[in-house]
């Protein structure tokens, strides 16, 4: 069984985009500049948050932060997602969900320019993803077909069932690695909450990806030997043994899958670094659009 070390790749992503933004500058270029709207007051949404703004500072990216207050309105939220389209000097940039219960996500998430969608939730992005189009595609999925890439781990005609249907993992994830591409040319099956007998497709995959935000939810019998087993989940439990009083825990009931996968990603340092490093790479490819 060999761990996925996805803070390692994330790590060596993040000196891959440093190298390029100093090229970029080199050249006289502009340098990528990432915004992120940050509403309200939620803890788990200012941690994400403050870590994409780290980070960019560590690689020599600008950001900004758009901090604004809980009763914020709709109208109020479109006026600074204007403000940002037309910005020259913001190259990307990310509103970050969830939002108030009075602000539609889908319509601030449309009026976002897609050219600056460094999430690539916006339709436009989606459906020129669906269409094997440059885009600019969720960080998410991007990564895990990152990390299949980078330990290359074959997917060709391998059956892969992914458990759980979000717009921004498991339908964009389905789509990428049933594509003809390397990664890719995957059979996908997609399972749900609504699937009946759900552990009769997971034991026939070859790849399982766990997105369904259920922590623990994959035990060892729900397992083929030697599968490769991706866990997408970062729910917040708490936790008496952390400063911060929370600790992340995966779908995938690690200590009794991993013994008999032949690869697997851990929660923390799977997944989740790879998200932070495929949106500052999105930022980067935004960043040399003709706006
Ligand atoms: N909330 C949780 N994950 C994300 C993400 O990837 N992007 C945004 N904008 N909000 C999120």
């Amino acid at each position: 069984m060999e761990i996925i070390n996805g803070k390692e790749v994330a790590a060596s992503i993040r000196l891959e985009i440093k190298d390029e933004i100093n090229a970029l500058i080199s050249r006289g270029l502009k340098k990528p500049h990432l915004a992120a709207v940050l509403v309200g007051n939620d803890g788990a949404s200012e941690t994400y948050v403050s870590l994409k703004m780290k980070v960019c500072h560590e690689i020599g990216m600008d950001s900004t932060l758009v901090r604004l207050d809980e009763s914020t309105t709709e109208a109020e939220m479109l006026e600074h997602v204007e403000k940002l389209n037309k910005n020259p000097n913001i190259t990307g940039f990310i509103v970050q969900v969830p939002l108030p219960k009075h602000i539609s996500e889908q319509k601030i998430l449309e009026a976002i320019d897609p050219k600056k969608d460094v999430d690539g939730f916006h339709p436009v992005n989606v459906g020129r993803m669906v269409q094997g189009l440059p885009s600019l595609t969720p960080a998410t999925p991007t990564g895990v077909v990152e990390l299949i890439k980078r330990y290359s781990i074959p997917t060709a005609g391998k059956h892969c069932v992914i458990v759980g249907r979000s717009n921004i993992v498991g339908t964009p994830l389905a789509l990428m690695l049933s594509r003809k591409s390397d990664p890719g040319n995957c059979t996908v099956t997609i399972c749900h909450s609504r699937t009946k007998n759900l552990a009769e497709f997971t034991r026939k995959a070859d790849i399982i990806v766990a997105a369904l935000g259920i922590p623990g939810f994959l035990k060892a019998d729900m397992v083929k030997k030697g599968a490769v087993v991706i866990d997408v989940g970062t729910t917040r439990v708490k936790s008496d043994q952390t400063k911060s009083g929370y600790r992340l825990k995966g779908d995938v009931d690690y200590d009794e899958v991993a013994p008999s996968c032949s690869y697997i990603t851990p929660v923390p340092g799977g997944v989740g670094p790879m998200t932070i490093a495929i949106l500052l790479k999105n930022t980067l490819k935004a960043a040399t659009y003709e706006k």
